[in-house]
């Protein structure tokens, strides 16, 4: 049996040990393993590289992905589809393992269901914003960053009497921001989920400020400010935006030092929070998805994915798991509203 796995999307610290998951319980099946090099890119252009324990067993600690990974789909680039299958066939891969959100997942699901190419699915996602999982590895390395980075924040905030505002990524769910502002101790949040209260937030933060001399607020990056023009925007092919583009936490630092006369920082924390070791939960989370995922492929389940449940690693179908995003939900941001005092 030889089975290839690919990583698409945006990378995320969790990646590589999901690889080293496949590739030791592949081993005890005495399978060939091979790595398709930068995602869906790579099955479209017959990029593979071998996989076998000298190229995994140091990769518990390593962020990113030794594979490569690119936002290419097949769907959208000519004879794609087709040369994917061509190159399955050529390679004799026998199942592919598809690592990514809900855009390398889609596509995932539509060979699987159109072509009925063997795959199965490994979710992650630093946005967390997959429906039918409790958590994406991933999501807790950046949250873990970027809670780190709002710590730094509030030191230099403080010293110079400021109020700090960080953005943060997580496009169209607000997961990432509303983790690091309840795991960081952050005094508002912004939400793309939630309409933004321009004059509540001011006069929050004007008390805030007055009692301890500094306030900080995290923005998700996909926030819609109301007077915001966007301009042109960079879509890719998923159709997304380019949303660091937009400089959300630049504008809403504007509009509060405009209000408040208070000096006002914005911070952009980028792509510094998608790399690095990955945190132990992140760890456990992708390592053993990775086994699951062969455990599915051994007993023939294609078109599924793995998926945390409580603690339990179980499938669900491809279908089902790209179907619908998850956003933060109203007790979430009650819950966040709570702690704002
Ligand atoms: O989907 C993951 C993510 O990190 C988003 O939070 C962010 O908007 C996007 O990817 C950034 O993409 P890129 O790495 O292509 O700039």
């Amino acid at each position: 049996m030889k089975i290839g796995i690919l990583t698409g999307g945006g990378d995320v610290p969790g990646l590589n040990p999901a690889i080293r998951g496949c590739v030791m319980r592949a081993i005890d099946f005495g399978w060939e393993v091979v790595g398709i090099n930068e995602g869906w890119k790579g099955l479209i252009e017959g990029l593979t590289e071998p996989l076998g324990i000298s190229q995994v067993e140091d990769l518990m600690d390593k962020g990113g992905t030794i594979l490569g990974t690119s936002r290419i789909n097949p769907y959208k680039v000519e004879k794609g589809v087709e040369r994917c299958l061509e190159n399955v066939g050529r390679l004799k891969l026998e199942a592919v393992i598809a690592m990514g959100g809900e855009d390398t997942l889609g596509v995932a699901n539509k060979l699987y269901k159109e072509h009925k190419m063997k795959v199965v699915g490994v979710p992650k996602t630093m946005d967390n914003d997959l429906s039918s999982t409790d958590y994406t590895f991933g999501f807790d390395t950046s949250v873990t960053l970027a809670m780190n980075a709002l710590g730094v924040l509030k030191d230099t905030g403080k010293s110079h009497r400021r109020i700090m505002v960080l953005e943060v990524m997580g496009r169209y769910a607000g997961w990432v921001a509303l983790f690091t502002a309840i795991g960081g101790g952050a005094d508002w949040v912004l939400l793309p989920e939630e309409e933004i209260d321009i004059d509540l937030m001011c006069e929050h933060l004007k008390r805030v400020y007055e009692r301890k001399k500094v306030a900080t607020v995290v923005v998700s990056e996909g926030i819609e400010i109301p007077r915001k023009k966007i301009g042109e925007e960079e879509l890719d092919q998923f159709g997304h935006m380019l949303l660091k583009e937009r400089g959300v936490g630049e504008e809403i630092a504007k509009i509060i030092q405009d209000r408040l006369g208070i000096d006002t920082r914005a911070s952009v924390i980028g792509h510094m929070q998608r790399g690095g070791a990955p945190t132990l939960f992140d760890r456990m989370l992708a390592v053993r998805a990775g086994v699951k995922a062969i455990e599915l492929v051994k007993e023939g389940k294609f078109g599924q994915m793995v998926s945390l449940r409580g603690t339990e690693m179980v499938e669900i179908s491809l279908e089902e798991a790209v179907g619908k995003l998850k956003t933060v939900p109203r007790e979430w941001i009650d819950f966040a509203h709570t702690l704002f005092k």
